[in-house]
Formats: structure tokens, C-alpha cells, sequence
């Protein structure tokens, strides 16, 4: 079974065929990769064609969503048996630290798959327990979904306690947030499904029309959909009420600063995309700034996820398997296997959301 690779000086994925593993240490469990999801960063990666890569290597083996069973175990290892499911998170900070893993700067920290450090598309690998969460077998189906809905889930976490800390402890808790969404992608789509398992209203803006499988999806999951010709996010929204939270997912400045406009009163904005590509500065900046000073308003950057994020994902994972099992099959738009997934590493299929390698 081959390993996904990105090298300097190239944009494209390999094949290579995948290093061996040795058996599990003290401490180490040997886990092998069972379904693994594709996402934007793993292209961005290939893009820059300048992959961070690990000491003395020349490729980077990509992969960051994984779900995966445990092989064998080390000594000294509690808590996991052979057999058991697992989804391992992606950082892993250099040295000891107070700061929480997900807040460390860039030069504190490795990720698995994306910064100079092998991921798990390689069908074997080692890791500590303390990176590995164990998935309930009822979970099988949809667990690879944990990682992205832990990204989304700890822009919701940070946006909650924040608010909690300068307004009101029971804020959200008591009446729902207005939640809009920006974006039709994996991100957006789990931020949408969260926010549905947490019971609260969604609005979904994107680029589709009104008739794809996209935006039927956004209803089906109980959110309305916005489409970008025909709503443009005007003032209107923000004299209607406006959102008290928004979740950029779409990673471009224009949709960012546009969203911005209809933020309430006290609203928050998490930044959960970005763009690595340069762009001409041509935005109403100075509206932003003036919007967000009489309007006391609050913007997040959210990278990663903490344990509490992926705690959370499963929870919600579980939940979402009871209200919309059917939707979050239709998140996972192509399975295919290790060795015909190339071209989706380079492209996003049209409609298309969450692409999953399969291994077994
Ligand atoms: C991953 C995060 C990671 C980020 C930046 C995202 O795709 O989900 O865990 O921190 O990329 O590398």
C-alpha cells in the first residue's frame, strides 16, 4: 500500500511506496490508517511547492485526518487495546509548555502531514497515546469527519468564551446565536453540522445555486442558504439584527470583509480559512474598523484544534449520527483508494466536499 508524498520543487502528489515501521516501543502504539480525508491545506502544501519537511528527508508523507485501528502496542501503554479505533490529532509542540498545543507560534510546533512531520497516509505509523482519541465502533462510518469538525469546534469554543467572559455567562446558552457561515467546503460544512447539533439557527453563504446538491445539503441539515448572486450581505442584515456569529470558512478577504456588514451588535467573527496567496489590498478597510469600534465587535484567527475540540467532535459525531445520519454520509462526496486519489490532491470535484482514501 503506497503513501501520498510531496517533494520541493514540485506541485504534484506521489505514490511512494511506504517506509517500514518498526514494532511499537515503550510508550508507542503501532496504528494502521483505515480511511484518511483529503483537505485544502493538503493542496495548499503541493501548491507552495516548497513542502516543510522533516529532518534529513526530501518528501513530506501528507495526511492529517485519519481515522485508524490500533495494531500492536508497546509496553506501558494503558488505556488502548489491539483492535480499537482511533483518531489521532495533528500537533505536536517541540518542547514542554504552559500554552495550550493549538495556540503554540508557528516555531513551537510540528503537525503530522503539513509541518515537518510524516502523516498518516502511509498505512502504518507510531504514535503516542497522549495524540490518539479512541472512537466508539458505532463511529466507524463518519469518525475520519473528526478532525475538520474539531477545527470547527474550537472556533465556536474560543467565540463562546470570549463572549461568555465580556458579556454573559449564560450568552448563547439561554437564546441561540444567529449563526452564518461563509462557505461550501469541508470546513463549512462541519461548522454547519455543529451548529445544527447544537440546536442553532444557520445561515449558509456560498457561490452554488439555489438548486445544487451543495446548497440542498445546507437544508437538509435544517440551515438556510444564501446564495452570493442574489444576497450580497448588505447592511440590511445588520438593521435587521445581524449575526452574532460568524465562521469565515471561505479564506478570502473579500467574503470576510463583505460578512463582516451584517455582524450585530456584539457580534463575532472566527477566521477559520486564509489564503497563502498574495492579493491587491482593495476593500473598505476603514468601514471594518469603524463598524467594529462602534459595534464592539470581535474578530478571531483559529488555527488547529485542542483535546477539548476533539473531545467535542466525537460527541458531536455521536449526536449527529442519531438527527442526520443520512447527511453526514453525503459530506464524504468521493471514496477511492490510496492509489487513485492523485487527482484529488490537485483538484476539488465540482459539488464536491470531503474526498476519503480507503484502505481496507
Ligand atoms: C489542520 C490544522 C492545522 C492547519 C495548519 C489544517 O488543515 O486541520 O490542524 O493546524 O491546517 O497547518
Amino acid at each position: 500500500m503506497p503513501a501520498i508524498a510531496a517533494r520541493k520543487g514540485s506541485t504534484e502528489p506521489f505514490l511512494i511506496d511506504a517506509p517500514p515501521v518498526n514494532a511499537p516501543g515503550a510508550g508507542d502504539v503501532l496504528c494502521r490508517t483505515l480511511e484518511l480525508g483529503v483537505c485544502g491545506t493538503d493542496r495548499e502544501v503541493l501548491e507552495t511547492a516548497a513542502p516543510l519537511l522533516p529532518d534529513g528527508e526530501d518528501h513530506l508523507i501528507l495526511g492529517h485526518e485519519c481515522l485508524a485501528r490500533v495494531e500492536q502496542i508497546g509496553n506501558d501503554i494503558e488505556g488502548f487495546q489491539v483492535g480499537d479505533l482511533v483518531v489521532p490529532t495533528v500537533r505536536r509542540a517541540l518542547r514542554p509548555s504552559d500554552v495550550r498545543i493549538d495556540m503554540l507560534d508557528e516555531d513551537q510546533y510540528t503537525e503530522r502531514g503539513i509541518v515537518r512531520q510524516h502523516g498518516f497516509s502511509a498505512p502504518q505509523w507510531l504514535e503516542r497515546p497522549e495524540y490518539l482519541f479512541r472512537v466508539d465502533d458505532t463511529l466507524r462510518a463518519v469518525a475520519v469527519l473528526a478532525e475538520p469538525l474539531a477545527v470547527a469546534l474550537k472556533g465556536i469554543h474560543e467565540a463562546l468564551a470570549i463572549q461568555q467572559a465580556r458579556l454573559s455567562p449564560y450568552v448563547w446558552t439561554e437564546a441561540s446565536p444567529r449563526v452564518l457561515v461563509t462557505g461550501m467546503g469541508p470546513i463549512g460544512f462541519a461548522a454547519l453540522a455543529v451548529c445544527r447539533s447544537l440546536g442553532w439557527p444557520v445561515d449558509l453563504y456560498g457561490r452554488d445555486a439555489d438548486d445544487s446538491f451543495r446548497a440542498r445539503l445546507v437544508a437538509n441539515f435544517g440551515g438556510r442558504y444564501l446564495p452570493a448572486a442574489r444576497d450580497d450581505l448588505s447592511r440590511d442584515h445588520a438593521r435587521r439584527q445581524g449575526y452574532d456569529l460568524i465562521l469565515e470558512c471561505t479564506g478570502s478577504d473579500e467574503v470576510m470583509v463583505r460578512s463582516a456588514r451584517a455582524l450585530a451588535a456584539r457580534g463575532v467573527a472566527v477566521w477559520l480559512g486564509s489564503s497563502r496567496r498574495p492579493r491587491p489590498e482593495r476593500h473598505d478597510l476603514a468601514q471594518l474598523m469603524r463598524q467594529a469600534v462602534l459595534r464592539n465587535h470581535v474578530f478571531i484567527g483559529s488555527v488547529n484544534a485542542a483535546p477539548r475540540d476533539f473531545s467535542a467532535a466525537l460527541a458531536h459525531l455521536a449526536r449527529l449520527e442519531e438527527s442526520h445520519a443520512d447527511q453526514l454520509q453525503l459530506l464524504i462526496t468521493a471514496r477511492v483508494a490510496p492509489e487513485d486519489s492523485l487527482w484529488h490532491y490537485e483538484h476539488r470535484a465540482p459539488q464536491g466536499i470531503k474526498t476519503v482514501l480507503v484502505y481496507d
